[in-house]
């Protein structure tokens, strides 16, 4: 039985708190239930997370005690445990008291967790007015947004930069350089093959940038021209089954530095990181791939011909049509997408009508920031 496990059979009354006990050795105390140790607390973790009203700026819940002002080999004097009450009195008379099941509720996602798309998956849809002016509307298309990484928001207006209007429910755009608002379309301010009618495979805007913004809006002002279909790939999900079928190509792919560029006359954006981001546990966290910006390899880079294996395998992933999730973006129509998951591109179009797309960037930080408040006002 696992730790988690073992709570849970205890929150569920089969162990009720009296078969809670504790022991104590040179480094910690362990909390065991029936015969397994549900928790084990350092002492020196048990002295910094105090949350008495001497150790914390209790205005602000911010920690006013520093865990250097005691010694680093510090045990309690005297420890007690009540029902749910671990108390510990410290050897100068300082006094801290936990609740168990606090402790527990930091093993909980503060957000949605990421879930795979299915076989068929579309971004689900959102209503524009609904989504700005209704609270449980916009939580649900952020629970979205956070599982699956791609919602589109219909009838938005068809004006130019009205991506500005979302920024009290998303939070302030991400500026970077070049423009706040991106126009893309055959006729605008040219720096990239966006600009062209030519096919646009799967990317992420910004590859050039050390962080590249963590969210895009594509908003389709007009779209009159024939073909020009948009595309996106659930990155996290390709190279996940990478690491499955070639462990050595994934972790090639995640220390490899592969240069990105994206530049016009006034502006120089430049990059090299590696093309895929793990977190401290291990998770995929970011996917930077853009053909386009990609530069030349310095030749003299270790393991140059092992990453380009890698690299194609990643490429034949990305552009095979199986993994493509594909459908017209109507004009009044925004995408929405998260950044470092989601890849987007388009099809090949006839430049013998209107197409004209604007985007703008937010940070998924924000984002998690208005639902949890909006969880906090409205529940779950
Ligand atoms: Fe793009
Ligand atoms: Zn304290």
């Amino acid at each position: 039985m696992n730790p988690a496990t073992a709570w849970s059979n205890y929150n569920n009354t089969s162990l009720t708190p009296s078969t809670l006990r504790f022991i104590t050795d040179d480094r910690s105390i362990k909390v065991i239930c029936s015969t397994k140790t549900v928790l084990d607390l350092p002492y020196l973790w048990l002295r910094d997370n105090c949350s008495c009203d001497q150790c914390r700026v209790t205005a602000f819940q911010e920690k006013e005690f520093i865990v250097c002002d005691v010694a680093s080999d510090i045990k309690p004097r005297h420890t007690e445990l009540n029902k749910d009450t671990l108390t510990i009195v410290w050897p100068d008379n300082h006094i801290t008291n936990y609740q168990l099941n606090e402790i527990y509720d930091l093993s909980e996602s503060r957000h949605p967790e990421p879930k795979n798309w299915t076989e068929r998956f579309k971004p689900e849809i959102f209503d524009w007015n609904s989504f700005l002016s209704h609270e449980i509307c916009a939580k649900n298309a952020f629970r979205s947004f956070l599982e699956l990484g791609a919602i589109t928001i219909i009838n938005a207006p068809k004006e130019l930069n009205s991506l500005e209007l979302l920024a009290p429910r998303l939070g302030p755009i991400r500026e970077v350089l070049f423009d706040r608002i991106h126009n893309v379309s055959v006729k605008t301010h040219a720096y990239n093959i966006a600009h062209t009618s030519l096919a646009v495979p799967p990317h992420n805007d910004f590859a050039s940038y050390t962080t590249p913004p963590t969210v895009q809006a594509l908003h389709m002002l007009e779209n009159q021209v024939e073909g020009g279909n948009s595309i996106i790939v659930d990155a996290w999900k390709l190279v996940e089954e990478l690491k499955q079928d070639r462990p050595d190509y994934f972790a090639l792919l995640c220390r490899f530095n592969v240069p990105f560029r994206e530049f016009d006359d006034e502006n120089e954006t430049y990059a090299c990181e590696p093309i895929i981001r793990c977190d401290s546990r291990g998770k995929i966290s970011s996917v930077r791939f853009s053909n386009q910006l990609m530069q030349t390899v310095n030749p003299k880079q270790r393991n140059v011909a092992e990453f380009y294996l890698a690299y194609h395998d990643l490429c034949r992933r990305i552009t095979d049509p199986i993994n493509h999730c594909k459908f017209r973006l109507q004009a009044g129509e925004i995408l929405l997408l998260s950044a470092h998951r989601v890849l987007h591109g388009r099809e090949a179009f006839f430049p013998n009508a209107v197409r004209h797309l604007q985007d703008a960037y937010f940070e998924l930080d924000n984002i998690i920031n208005k639902f949890f408040i909006m969880t906090e006002k409205t529940g779950r």
